[in-house]
């Protein structure tokens, strides 16, 4: 089950193809996804990482094939979430006392979750390295909250192989492991994804890491990241991507979301779609039904977007509670420098356009003034006044 590389290098985790959500239900997952975990056989023996809780009894019958697993001088784990860590027990139990490298905050993670005061904890940070004979040495970069306080990343030096954990990951299930043999339009969209999902809140701290590292001016030739595919072919393309996507990241789009009841608010947002259409005819514009379309893949195009316009009926004084919980979720992914503008339907009372205005400024979006807000069915002069608000996010 491994593959190979480079040199002693080899891929040791899981290809899920059954996994289709990931943090929960947080998280969906469309293509498959990966556990990678990496065997480095120098002098040293040395595993990084391990694959998610259900798989580690295959994991360690796995590894066994491979080598004898008294053969592992140390465990080097990049970080503690259970996706990576998940084997580390059935592991132990083979062979009790294999130094575990790793951060300060790998080591609470862990403990917390395993109960594991007996485990052999070597406590590395930034600098810090492990000499895997014949020349080579693994050298640790804590990636500190990118995108959890434990996250780590180490290089190996000599082969060039930056072992990245999370980051420049994605949840992408590829059999031919490479990102040159993967499909490449797949690829752009899963990496994207992860990034607008999970990394994004961060993308401050994505900034200043990924200065760090491009001042240590180490070639790379490989990065491996825990999920998806392994960069081989040109791997600082994903670092570049990395950095227009921690910077404020938007293309010529408009994405315009919204729920509806009976369909009044849905005739808004079609009107004002087809009206961004027709006064720019570059800007690429998407529609999407929040009950009908899965909102991790919205909040991909949330950001690559200019600007969004958020539709609503009125509910108990209120938002649906569709629209609600999304615009829970898109606060906590802290997007910066984006238009969004509100629009909706009432029967009586009226209050969601001026509540998602309230709820746009709060997740950080610059509100424009022009809304719409209908009584009942919009009429053909109401439909027209979406006009203004695709005027206002144009801008
Ligand atoms: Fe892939 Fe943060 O775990």
């Amino acid at each position: 089950m491994r593959k190979h590389i480079k040199n002693n290098v080899s891929w040791v985790g899981f290809i899920d193809w059954e996994l289709d959500s990931f943090h929960g239900d947080d998280y969906s997952i469309m293509n498959g996804s990966s556990q990678n975990a990496y065997l480095i056989e120098e002098e040293k023996t040395v595993l990084i990482d391990t694959v998610w809780k259900p798989h580690k009894d295959g994991f360690v019958e796995n590894l066994k094939k491979e080598i004898d697993l008294k053969k592992i001088d140390a465990i080097i784990v990049n970080h503690g979430e259970i996706d990576h860590s998940g084997a580390l027990d059935s592991l132990l139990e083979e062979i009790p006392g294999t130094p575990i490298y790793c951060t300060a905050n790998a080591v609470k993670s862990l403990t917390g979750q395993f109960h594991c005061d007996d485990w052999n904890f070597q406590v590395v940070k930034t600098g810090d390295s492990y000499d895997l004979g014949n020349g080579k040495q693994l050298v640790f970069v804590e990636m500190r909250m990118l995108h959890w306080p434990d996250s780590m990343a180490c290089y190996m030096t000599g082969d060039n192989i930056l072992f990245s954990n999370d980051a420049f990951g994605q949840h992408f299930a590829v059999e031919e492991l490479f990102n040159d043999l993967a499909d490449p339009c797949l690829l752009e969209k899963e990496a994207m994804k992860y990034y607008a999902n999970i990394l994004n809140p961060f993308s401050p701290l994505v900034k200043r890491k990924l200065e760090e590292i491009i001042a240590l001016n180490l070639p790379i030739d490989i990065i491996a990241p825990s999920h998806g595919v392994v960069w081989r072919d040109n791997p600082l393309q994903i670092v570049e991507k990395y950095a227009a996507w921690c910077d404020r990241y938007q293309e010529d789009q408009i994405t315009i979301v919204y729920d509806t009841m009976w369909e009044a608010t849905a005739q808004l947002a079609n009107r004002l779609g087809a009206y961004i259409s027709e006064l720019s005819p570059d800007t690429r514009v998407k529609v999407f039904n929040l009950s009908k379309t899965d909102k991790n893949e919205i909040m991909t195009e949330v950001f690559r977007s200019k600007a969004i316009a958020v539709g609503s009926p009125t509910v108990g004084n209120d938002i649906l509670s569709s629209v609600g919980g999304w615009m829970h979720f898109l606060k906590s992914l802290k997007f910066e420098g984006k238009k969004a503008a509100a629009f909706g339907t009432y029967g009586w009372s009226g209050e969601s356009v001026k509540k998602l205005q309230e709820y746009l400024a709060d997740a950080g979006f610059k509100v424009i003034e022009p809304s719409v807000l209908v009584n009942w069915n919009p009429t053909a002069d109401e439909l027209d006044s979406t006009k203004a608000i695709a005027e206002g996010l144009l801008v």
